[in-house]
């Protein structure tokens, strides 16, 4: 299809199927109810030897693909965090995908790194992180998390390990609460520093790190022979968005001089309303912040916003030029593919860019306040169930609740309960939620974060869990 009126052509026809798409979502069973194996047995064994007309591709997707997709773009998906797209975020990605750029340097797409910078200065100016922090879109928290654990290693270690390896040197140790999200783990794998290497410190009954036991488990590393280098806090924990104390953790970092990462990936959105100001107490003493607009800033996946305040450590942990690398940079502009693990970068600014002009700063706000007022009211609604209750304080738009109908009190019990009132809810295809543990205990976790998302989709998410509930006790052998 190398014709550009062919292009145009079936351009707008997909484009037509997207705004169709949007407006009929709500037909659409929320979670993929196909059979495992069904949409690759759709899938011819051999790739096709002559080229294939886009009417039969595009059959194809609505026939196979379709019916295997969950509907992460439905109001009626509450499942995890959002991962919230918006039209003008959509519009920009067409557009980045049309110029195909590698954006690896600066010379290979100039647009593309100073306006990275540019929407970098406004997020941190919308968030309200320090002047001297400095950002670079990652492709997620998971990436950027690993990039501090790295930075933080190199700086503790003089570059050391970049040069000789992690050798048999002092052994290093990272911290972060029990409730971290696992890819803090990960990056600690990764880092080759180790996952017994990871010391979780315990939470209190909020689900928020216990800066006490932090700084006793860093001295007793220390007395043991171990090097801390970092401690890795959450704004918004994935199981419950607890808030880590960061002030105090900041303090016990700055004493101790650990690099201090702040994970917000989830939470970190909620910075841009004045009234979430608090949970930055301290962050001049952190070393590095991530946040995903991918999540619930309305920028289509992948989008994470990585902060750090020396970005002379992240470029020199990363930096490698070889001699088909070198090009004659300009001062005062940034070759981002030195500020972390890729050398292939997408242009994702752009979409970032297109949001925040499309909504404005008071657009974005107004989502999000309607988001964490809409999980208010479930809130309330669960609170004057007596058959339900809450088991974490609803600090976002995540509700962690479960059910607990009267009579029933033994622990197992409940937990199997509410697994299959999951099971039968995300089953009946018209809403989606998720769960976790918290404190050994089933919880089911409703995430209010998407887009287009009104009470009336909670309100149904409410009634479906009730009516469901009562079956689900019905049939259940206690
Ligand atoms: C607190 C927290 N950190 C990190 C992540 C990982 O995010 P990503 O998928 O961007 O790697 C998540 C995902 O939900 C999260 O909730």
């Amino acid at each position: 299809m190398d014709s550009p009126e062919l292009f145009r052509q079936e351009a707008h026809k997909i484009v037509d199927w997207i705004a169709d798409y949007y407006t009929g979502i709500e037909k659409y069973p929320v979670k993929a109810a196909c059979k495992p194996g069904s949409v690759y047995a759709g899938i011819p064994e051999d790739p096709p030897a002559e080229p294939e007309d886009m009417r039969q591709i595009f059959r194809d997707f609505e026939r196979i693909i379709m019916p295997g997709m969950t509907h992460w773009q439905s109001p009626s998906f509450f499942a995890y965090f959002p991962a919230n797209s918006s039209f003008p975020s959509l519009l920009a990605e067409m557009l980045s995908s049309a110029l195909g750029a590698q954006c690896m340097k600066w010379e290979t797409s100039p647009a593309a790194s100073e306006l990275e910078e540019a929407v970098m200065n406004w997020l941190k100016k919308m968030t309200g992180l320090p002047i001297n922090f400095e950002g670079v879109i990652q492709d997620t928290a998971s990436t950027s998390t690993l990039c501090a654990i790295l930075s933080a290693r190199e700086k503790a270690t003089g570059y050391a390990v970049n040069h000789k390896g992690i050798g048999s040197g002092t052994t290093m140790r990272v911290y972060c609460s029990s409730e971290a999200h696992s890819s803090v783990e990960k990056a600690v794998k990764i880092a080759g520093i180790g996952k017994d290497n990871l010391v979780k410190i315990g939470c209190d009954n909020e689900f928020r790190m216990k800066p006490l036991e932090l700084e006793k488990a860093i001295q007793a590393d220390i007395r043991s022979g171990y090097k801390p280098v970092c401690v890795v806090a959450a704004l918004g924990t994935t199981g419950s968005t607890a808030v880590d104390p960061l002030e105090d953790i900041a303090s016990i970092c700055e004493k101790n001089n650990l690099w201090l990462h702040v994970d917000a990936a989830y939470a970190g959105s909620a910075l841009i309303l004045p009234e979430y100001q608090w949970m930055l107490a301290g962050i001049g003493k952190a070393d590095s912040l991530v946040f995903n607009p991918h999540k619930w800033l309305f920028t289509n996946f992948d989008c994470s916003a990585y902060f750090v305040k020396d970005s002379e450590i992240l470029v020199n942990t990363f930096k490698l030029v070889p001699e088909y690398l070198k090009t004659q940079i300009p001062e005062h502009v940034n070759d981002y593919s030195n500020w972390g693990i890729q050398l292939g970068r997408r242009f994702r600014a752009l979409k970032l860019w297109f949001v925040i002009r499309s909504f404005g700063l008071r657009g974005l706000q107004e989502k999000i306040r309607s988001h964490i007022a809409m999980a208010g009211q479930l809130k309330t609604w669960i609170e004057e169930h007596p058959d339900f209750e809450i088991l974490a304080p609803v600090n976002f738009g995540l509700v962690c609740f479960r059910y607990h109908p009267e009579g029933v009190n033994n622990p197992e019990v409940l937990n199997r309960l509410n697994e299959e009132l999951l099971l039968a809810v995300n089953g009946t295809g018209n809403i989606y939620i998720s769960h976790t543990k918290l404190n050994n205990i089933y919880t089911l976790r409703i995430s209010v974060g998407q887009t287009r998302v009104e009470l009336r989709h909670v309100q149904k998410a409410w009634n479906q869990i009730q009516q469901t509930a009562k079956s689900v006790f019905r049939q259940a052998k206690l």
